[in-house]
Formats: C-alpha cells, structure tokens, sequence
C-alpha cells in the first residue's frame, strides 16, 4: 500500500526548488512543503510581503507562492529542523561546472549534494525518501547512498531520481502541464513503494500515463541526454544560420520548412545569438566529461561539438559587429537590448549577451546595456565573473574592475541606453523590443546607424526603410 506523504522538505531555494516546491504546496494542500537554504537573503525574500521581491521572476509565479505560502508552503532556513520532520526529502542544490582539481572545467561538482547528504544523514531520525532534484551524473545515487548509511544509525533512505525539465520564462505552465514527470528508483519491493509514494504526490494534477517510471540509472542519465538532445538542435541550427549568410538562404525559413516534418518537430529551431542558461553547456561538459572517464572518446567528442558551435556562434556575432563598424569598436558607444539569456527571466547564467559583451570590450568598446528585468549589479558581477573564469578558447585579457565600471553603463530605459548610439545589439527577445518607436530611436542615433539583431526579433524590412543598416542570423 502507498506511503501517504505529509511532509516534504526541499534543500536548495533557487530556480528549481522554489517554484517546483510552490507548485507541489498549490496543488496538494494537504502536503506541508518546507523549503530550505543557506542564503539567509534568499529566504528573506521568498517571504517578502512584497510579491515583486521573490528571488526569482516567472510569469504566474508570485500568484502560485500568494496562494500557499503561510498555508502549506514555507520558506525556511533552518534545514536541520525541516529535515527532521520531512518523510521525502527533495535535494535541488546547484551542481555547478568545477572550476577546480580533477575535472575541471567539465564534471559537475557535486560538493553541495554531498554536504546535503552528510546533513541529512546526521539529522535523520526516522525512515526518508530521498529525491535528486538537482541533474546529476549517472551513478550519482549511488554516492548518496553510501553517505547516507555511513552513519549507521538505522534509518533506512530510499533514494530516487526525479530530475526537472521546466524552463525559465515559462516554469510555472511546465510544472502544471509536464509533458511528463520522470521517477527513477530501485528495482526491489521498497524501492518500488518509494517510486509510488512520489508519484502519488504527483498524480495530484499529472495524469498517471505522464509519469514515467524507470530505474535510477535511466533517469539521471535521461536529464542530461534531453538537455544535449535540445542544445544539440540550436547548434545544429546556428550552423546552418552561418551557411544561409553566405548563400542567400533564409534560417527562419528554413526552420518552418524542417519543422513541419512531423519526425523532425517545429520546437527548438529558433536560430539566435547563441544558447545560455545555467545548464545546457554545464550538462554537456558533465556528459562529455563522463563518455571520456569510461573511455568512450568518440561519443565524447560528438556532444562536444555543440558546445564548439555555440561558442562559435557568439564569436561570429561580435565578430560581425566590430567587422561592420569597420574593424574597430573603439570608443564607440553599443547599445545592448537585453542581457538575460532568454526573455521572461531574470536569469542571466551564461547568457551569450555577458560573452559577446566580452569580446567588444576587449576591443575598448563602450557598452550600454537595458534590460527589462536585470539589475546593474548582475550585470557587472556577470562580468566580473567572466574576468576570473576565462576559459582558454576565447583569447584576450583581463579586464579590472575600474576598465569595467568605465566602459560599462546600465540604463533603467531603453531609449536613454540607445540615444547616440552607434549600433544596437540585439541579445535577448524580449517581446517590447518589436513595439518600441524605431524611427524615434533611428533619430537619436549616430548615423550610419547599425542594428545587429541576434535573435531576429525586429523587422528587416521596417527598419531598414527608416534607415539602419541591418543584421539578422541567417538572413543572406
Ligand atoms: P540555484 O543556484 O538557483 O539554487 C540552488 C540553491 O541551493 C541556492 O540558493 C543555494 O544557496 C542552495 N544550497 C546549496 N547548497 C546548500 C546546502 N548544503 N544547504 C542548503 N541550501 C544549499 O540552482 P538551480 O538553477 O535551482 O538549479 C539547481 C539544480 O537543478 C541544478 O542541478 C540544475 O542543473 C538543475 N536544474 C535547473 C533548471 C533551471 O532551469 N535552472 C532546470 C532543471 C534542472
Ligand atoms: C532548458 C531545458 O529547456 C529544460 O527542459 C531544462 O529543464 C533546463 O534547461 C535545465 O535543465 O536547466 P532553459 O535553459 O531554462 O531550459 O531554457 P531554454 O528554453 O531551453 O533555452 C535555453 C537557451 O537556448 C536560451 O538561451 C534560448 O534562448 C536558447 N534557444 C532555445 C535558442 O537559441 N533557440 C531555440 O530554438 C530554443
């Protein structure tokens, strides 16, 4: 018979954990859902008054947290205590790239998993179910479950794998239409009553024909086959879009006409300035690092042509901009129109905007940056943060802080970031970009005027009746 569960714990408040969590509160009452972080701050801002001041922005988000939190939903950050009481444990801490010792720059460092585990292994005092949220290497439950039995103290862990496949900007709608749950667990009896507790969780607003059941080994290594299987699309999209500019080709055109292959499918062939996003590079580096560890160098060398492509991608729309504004940006003054690595988001993780900034300013440009939902502080910790990590393929040097605070200008709006601008660049498809008043801009600008547009979000044909000179992805 199915464990009811009554009480959840979640470990790691960030872009998963709190609305995947506010989700499961909303849609089992029932359910008494804790989550809890270190960041003191983050916390503090989760049970902000102020919905406008959650930590993270999704459409939908702030009605489904107005409508739980206080009742079955709370935002904590004393862990031990939400441990204690939890029957299933969520664990969605960050599994970022290491940037140090064996691996690095590759496999996934899982340094907060395994704190997690020691934690929860110290405090349990009772029998818990314990879910991988996070998207983990292949095997990786079972490093968890050594941890936790180490302290031989009788409390018996299941561990389960139920990665997460929401994307930012639309996070709320994929939780409450999946286009499926996946649960991976152990083969045996208790293993399989683990699976059908969490998916007696689930089944609260998923039909049971879209939660899947495999086991643990199937469902980690799935979470970073969809993510290579989908970036794997834009590269192959993008390196389609750079053989359309020299042939006369159009990449929007050719998308719809692949697309409508119904074994092809129209999603995920927008052609653009370059994927970003905390995973899809994290997640391959970490499949890639894992395909070479078992010495299989030929897979690893085919996923990893997709982040080659895409590097190449933000390479060659810089590259484009410094060509056309005749070898050299200089002094001149570029207006970027967004900074997020999609709309909808706050998020700005590895956005291609932070690298294709990178390159102008290696070239002394002046960048002015507006975007809708990104404060100036995270532009120039983004920034900062590329400084320190320079990866080795993209050449220059590193710039201080003080070179950065000068060339470097955030505007609250748009107009104001465009007025005397030389070129615009466009990074993120914000839906205001299409309605904003082009001639007024055009007016304000240096002349010639330039929009390179990344993301194909602007008319061609419009602009360049007022006037600018335009630049799309994979227009001839
Ligand atoms: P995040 O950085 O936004 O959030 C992680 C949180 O965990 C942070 O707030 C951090 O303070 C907290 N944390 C770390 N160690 C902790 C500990 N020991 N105790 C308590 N709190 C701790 O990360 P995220 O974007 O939510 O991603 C989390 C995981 O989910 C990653 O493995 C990621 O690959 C995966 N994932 C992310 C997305 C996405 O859209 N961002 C989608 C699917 C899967
Ligand atoms: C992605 C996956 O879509 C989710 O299923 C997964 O859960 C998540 O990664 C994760 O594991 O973190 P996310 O990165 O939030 O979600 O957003 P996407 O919509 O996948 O976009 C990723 C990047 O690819 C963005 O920069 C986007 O602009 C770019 N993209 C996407 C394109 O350039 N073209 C497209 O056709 C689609």
């Amino acid at each position: 018979e199915t464990r009811i569960i009554k009480n959840i714990c979640c470990i790691g408040a960030g872009y998963v954990g709190g609305p995947t969590m506010a989700v499961i509160a909303q849609k089992c009452p029932h359910i008494k859902v804790t989550v809890v972080d270190l960041n003191a701050q983050r916390i503090a801002d989760w049970n902000d008054a102020d919905l406008d001041k959650l930590p993270i922005y999704e459409p939908g988000l702030a009605d489904v947290v107005a409508e739980a939190r206080g009742r079955n939903l709370f935002f904590s950050t004393d862990v031990d205590k939400a441990i204690d009481e939890a029957q299933m444990i969520f664990i969605s801490v960050n599994t970022p790239t290491k940037t140090y010792g064996v691996g690095k720059g590759m496999a996934a460092d899982l340094k907060y998993i395994e704190l997690c585990a020691r934690q929860i292994a110290r405090v349990s005092k009772d029998d818990k179910i314990i879910v991988e949220k996070s998207t983990l290497p292949v095997r990786t439950a079972e490093a968890l479950r050594t941890i936790l039995t180490s302290t031989g103290n009788h409390v018996n862990f299941q561990v389960l794998s139920s990665p997460e496949f929401l994307a930012e900007g639309t996070a709320v709608t994929d939780l409450h239409k999946p286009d499926r749950v996946l649960i991976g667990g152990d083969a045996d009896a208790e293993g399989q009553a683990a699976i059908e507790a969490l998916v007696a969780v689930y089944e609260n607003w998923v039909p049971r024909e879209r939660i899947i059941t495999t086991r643990v080994w199937s469902s980690e290594l799935s979470k970073l086959t969809a993510n290579a299987f989908l970036a794997q699309r834009v590269s192959s999209i993008n390196a389609i879009s750079a053989l359309c500019e020299k042939t006369g080709a159009d990449v929007d055109e050719i998308s719809r006409a692949i697309g409508a292959d119904s074994r092809i499918g129209a999603k995920f062939l927008k052609s653009s300035v370059g994927f970003g996003g905390s995973c899809f590079q994290k997640d391959i580096l970490n499949l890639v690092y894992l395909c070479q560890h078992f010495n299989l160098p030929e897979v690893a060398a085919y996923w990893e042509q997709v982040i080659k492509m895409n590097d190449y991608q933000k390479h060659r729309f810089a590259k484009k901009i410094i060509d056309s504004l005749f070898n050299t940006v200089s002094g001149k003054k570029i207006a970027f129109l967004g900074w997020a690595f999609k709309k909808d988001t706050n998020d700005t993780r590895e956005s291609a905007a932070i690298y294709v900034a990178d390159e102008l300013l290696q070239d002394r440009a002046e960048i002015h940056i507006y975007d809708p939902k990104v404060r100036a502080e995270q532009v120039f910790a983004d920034l900062e943060y590329l400084q320190t990590h320079r990866k080795d393929a993209i050449h220059g040097v590193s710039l201080t802080t003080d070179e950065i605070k000068n060339l470097v200008k955030v505007h609250v709006n748009p107009y104001t970031a465009m007025r005397s601008a030389h070129a615009i660049a466009i990074l993120t498809e914000w839906d205001e970009f299409k309605i904003y008043d082009w001639q007024k801009v055009y007016g304000q600008m240096l002349k010639p005027a330039f929009v390179f547009d990344g993301r194909n979000v602007v008319s061609k044909t419009e602009l360049e009746e007022i006037g600018f000179h335009v630049y799309n992805i994979g227009k001839g």
